[in-house]
Parts: C-alpha cells; sequence; structure tokens
C-alpha cells in the first residue's frame, strides 16, 4: 500500500515536472525542473561590471514598513541623488517626501493611487537604479520591467517567488546587460561577515555544513503588512516561503557558483496549527486548506560534497534566530543563541590573541578570545563603513552597509556583491521547497541557474 503511494505521487511528480532522474537500480528519484536554453547570443552576468555611474540616481517602488528606511539610508551616501518615490497609497509618498525635507534633499516625483503607477516611474530616463520594497507578488514583474527599460535593479528579499519570475529575472538580466541584485542585508552583518572572513582565511579548515534559518513569530506584524499579503501567501503556498537570510550567508560560506553548486534539497514540514489561528483572528473565518506548515526544514547537498541545513518557522513563539552556524574540518561558528567559536588548537597565531592555549574545540573559545579573533578578522567591509552604519542604523547597521556596497560598486563600475545568480539560487528554495513538500519530501534538483558557469570563479571576493 505504502508503495502504491509512494509510485502515485512520484507519478503525479513525473507529470507536474516532465522529469524525474532515474537511480542506479531504473528507481525514479528525484523531481527536475526544466531549464531553459540560453538564447542564443545572451552571456551569463558573472563578475558582470557595467559603466561607472559616478551619482546613483535612484527611485523607490513600495513605501509600507520597509521602504522608508531604505529612502532615509540613501540620504547618507554620498554620490546620490532620490529622484522618484512610488507607492500605492499616497500617504506613504508623502511620508518618504517628509524624510527628504528633514534630511535637506530635494523632493522627490511622486508616484501614487494606481497598481501601475510604478511604471511611469521606471520609464523615466534620468533613473539608474529602480529600488523595489513592495510586497512579494509583485517583485519580479517590477524588475523584469524595470531592466527592459535600461535601470539596474534591486529587489527587497524574495526577490522572486517562482521558478518562471526567477527566470525570467536571470535571462533579463543577461539580455539587457543590466545588474539585478536581491537586498539581501543579512550577509553585512557583523558577525557574518567576520566569520565569513575567517573562512576565507582557512581559521575553520575547510566548511562542510552549514546552517541559516528565518525563525521570527510574527504576531506583532500579520495585520500591519499591506492589504494582508503576507499572511494570505503563507495561506495559498506550502514550503520555505523566506529562505533568503538563512541561505544567503550560508551559501557564500560555501562558495555557491563560485566553485561549488547546491544540487538538490529535500523538505519535511510540520502541520500548520497556529497559521490558521492567526487566519481565524484576523478574518474571523476558519482556513481548513491552509497550506503552510508552521515550520519547515530542509536539507540541501552540494556538488562537493557539502550540506546546507535550512529553517523557517514565523509562526510559534521562539526567540528571533538565524540560526547561521558553520562546521569545518577544523573550527566551528555559531551565532544564535549563543555567539561563539571554537577551533581546533594550532588553527590562529597567537599573536594578538590573548590565551592561546585556550583554543579547544571542544567548547566555545572564552570571550575575551572571541573578540580578540573578531577584530583581527574584521572584514576590510566593516573595517570602512561600521562606525557610520551603526549611526545611520537599519538592523543595527546591516542595511546600511549593504545599501552603501551597492552605491559603491555602480559608482565605481565594479561587481555587484551579490548577482543574478545568487538571487535565483537563494529564492529558488521557494518553489522547489514547494515541490519536496507535496511529492512526499522526494529530493528535487536545484537547477544551475548559471547554465554551466558555476565553476569559473575561483570563491567569493568582494569588488574595491
Ligand atoms: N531585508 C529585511 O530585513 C526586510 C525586512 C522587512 C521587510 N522586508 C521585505 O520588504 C518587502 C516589503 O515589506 P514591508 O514589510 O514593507 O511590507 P508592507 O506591506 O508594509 O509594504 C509594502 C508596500 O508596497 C506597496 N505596494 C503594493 N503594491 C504596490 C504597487 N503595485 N505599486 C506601488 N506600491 C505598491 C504597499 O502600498 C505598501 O506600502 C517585502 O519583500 C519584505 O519581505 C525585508
Amino acid at each position: 500500500m505504502k508503495f502504491l503511494k509512494f509510485s502515485l505521487l512520484l507519478f503525479i511528480a513525473t507529470i507536474a515536472f516532465s522529469c524525474v532522474a532515474p537511480s542506479e537500480n531504473g528507481a525514479p528519484q528525484m523531481i527536475k525542473t526544466d531549464v531553459p536554453e540560453r538564447p542564443a547570443g545572451q552571456t551569463d552576468m558573472l563578475q558582470f561590471a557595467a559603466e561607472p555611474i559616478p551619482t546613483v540616481r535612484v527611485g523607490f517602488v513600495g513605501l509600507g514598513m520597509r521602504g522608508p528606511g531604505a529612502v532615509q539610508r540613501f540620504t547618507h551616501i554620498p554620490g546620490v541623488e532620490i529622484v522618484a518615490l512610488c507607492d500605492l497609497r499616497p500617504e506613504r509618498v508623502d511620508a518618504a517626501q517628509e524624510i527628504l525635507r528633514k534630511a535637506g534633499f530635494p523632493e522627490a516625483a511622486g508616484y501614487s493611487g494606481d497598481v501601475n503607477s510604478w511604471k511611469e516611474l521606471v520609464e523615466r530616463d534620468d533613473i539608474d537604479l529602480v529600488y523595489v520594497a513592495t510586497d512579494w507578488n509583485s517583485h519580479a514583474e517590477i524588475g523584469v520591467y524595470a531592466m527592459e527599460n535600461g535601470k539596474h535593479v534591486a529587489i527587497e528579499v524574495p526577490a522572486a517567488m517562482t521558478l518562471e519570475q526567477i527566470w525570467a529575472l536571470v535571462d533579463t538580466s543577461e539580455r539587457t546587460r543590466k545588474h539585478c541584485m536581491q537586498l539581501e542585508n543579512c550577509v553585512y552583518d557583523f558577525f557574518e561577515l567576520t566569520t565569513l572572513n575567517m573562512a576565507q582565511q582557512g581559521v575553520f579548515g575547510e566548511i562542510i555544513h552549514t546552517e541559516g534559518s528565518y525563525i521570527h513569530e510574527l504576531s506583532a506584524f500579520w495585520d500591519s503588512y499591506w492589504n494582508n499579503w503576507r499572511l494570505d501567501y503563507n495561506e495559498k503556498n506550502r514550503g520555505d516561503v523566506y529562505p533568503t537570510h538563512g541561505i544567503g550567508p550560508a551559501a557564500q560560506l560555501l562558495n555557491i557558483h563560485r566553485g561549488d553548486k547546491m544540487n538538490y534539497l529535500v523538505s519535511v514540514d510540520t502541520k500548520p496549527i497556529v497559521g490558521p489561528e492567526i487566519v481565524k483572528e484576523l478574518y474571523g473565518r476558519e482556513a481548513p486548506d491552509f497550506r503552510n506548515g508552521d515550520h519547515t526544514l530542509t536539507l540541501i547537498k552540494t556538488e562537493k560534497g557539502k550540506t546546507i541545513n535550512i529553517q523557517h518557522n514565523v509562526m510559534t513563539p521562539r526567540p528571533y534566530s538565524r540560526m547561521y552556524q558553520l562546521t569545518g574540518t577544523k573550527g566551528f561558528a555559531n551565532k544564535y543563541p549563543v555567539q561563539g567559536y571554537a577551533i581546533q588548537s594550532g588553527q590562529v597565531e597567537s599573536e594578538g590573541i590573548p590565551n592561546h592555549e585556550d583554543l579547544n574545540a571542544h567548547s566555545f573559545v572564552s570571550e575575551e578570545v572571541k573578540t580578540a579573533l573578531m577584530e583581527k578578522y574584521k572584514h576590510p567591509i566593516h573595517k570602512e563603513l561600521e562606525e557610520k552604519a551603526k549611526t545611520v542604523g537599519g538592523h543595527g547597521g546591516m542595511d546600511f552597509i549593504m545599501d552603501y556596497r551597492l552605491v559603491y560598486c555602480l559608482q565605481n563600475g565594479l561587481p555587484l556583491d551579490m548577482d543574478v545568480y545568487d538571487l535565483a539560487e537563494w529564492c529558488s528554495l521557494i518553489p522547489l521547497t514547494e515541490i519536496s513538500l507535496d511529492n512526499g519530501s522526494v529530493p528535487v534538483e536545484i537547477p544551475d541557474f548559471t547554465r554551466g558557469g558555476w565553476d569559473k570563479i575561483d570563491g567569493l571576493k568582494f569588488a574595491y
């Protein structure tokens, strides 16, 4: 009976995704999704650099809870003109104009009142960068249209929700030669970037496993999202619908599409209990078909034999956590709930590090040693920006660093820190976890969005 059920599931999967790769003994074992062929004449965007833009002229679309903070941060970045502001609701544009007034910036052109007002902003000929912070469903359409209209685009997380949207962003970026960056801020946080620097200098040996998550109980926020888009998305869809804060730093540690690639994932989830209760509370109705489980777990295997564990839970009361953990052959780092390093003796030089003999992989190094390590391995980006970032703020400073780096790279004609393939890989967990869950947790192939270029770059590097 069980076997029949499994066969049926695989049969359904075969129809839906057209390709289930057979294992050595002939049994189907992995769902594969279609990888569209790269159109003739189109090339990849790996390490793509555009012509320098000394003054970056920006238009913002989406000024709800998140967008205005970005407007405010941009007023602190040198060489920026804020040309236009757009939100469906005119009062949100007015509030953002107020930010500009207070910062001594000229009033920007305002667009509002219609779901398509943003198109007028995008069509202007005096904008270099469109910065998108609308709800998830509208991200990809705005991104594609912006690139079609000759603009670079930066899109809040997740930048795309379906494989169709992801491939559309990849193809449009490759065809138009415009940057398409996902605004993943967590990769710039202080522990993460310092640890990445330590990892790249070999402190942890070879990294074999990384973890990340978005565990954030959102009860204080559910009724604040415009039109309740976030709860609705969770009601109608299943899977890790918000993976980028977890997978971003985890993928960077493993040099994904810079020498390694994610090959496949499997997901399991709990049943939805809190989700339907929130619907009842907010809408006064039952939600018997609520799709998303309260807690989702995903395991990923890479080409080079590494593993990644990603989790999502925005429903149950738990301390905020992005997990952020790495296991190396010679060391270990962990951010939540306890920040610390465990390092095999001899992995770091004693110079400048007190109590060298204390380094012991059986437990975290002392706070004193941790502080000294973090100082020694402070990332060049933090050395330059930490002080200002902490004054400007935005999740403790990481948001400012993200915006600053985006503008700096555009101004200097450098490749961006995160490219369209990072966007594609990190967002692909959304549709792919859903496929795995809806098919009995079978493995699902993670496409190579670089279409053959994943091994061309030797490790992640930030451009200066
Ligand atoms: N990186 C982070 O740390 C972080 C934190 C919070 C939110 N976010 C992301 O930012 C995005 C926005 O989230 P939020 O909390 O601000 O949501 P929100 O609902 O508060 O804001 C969305 C805004 O988009 C506007 N909007 C919707 N459709 C529009 C359209 N067609 N044209 C113009 N404006 C439109 C709405 O009026 C609203 O003001 C989401 O992708 C979210 O995941 C990221």
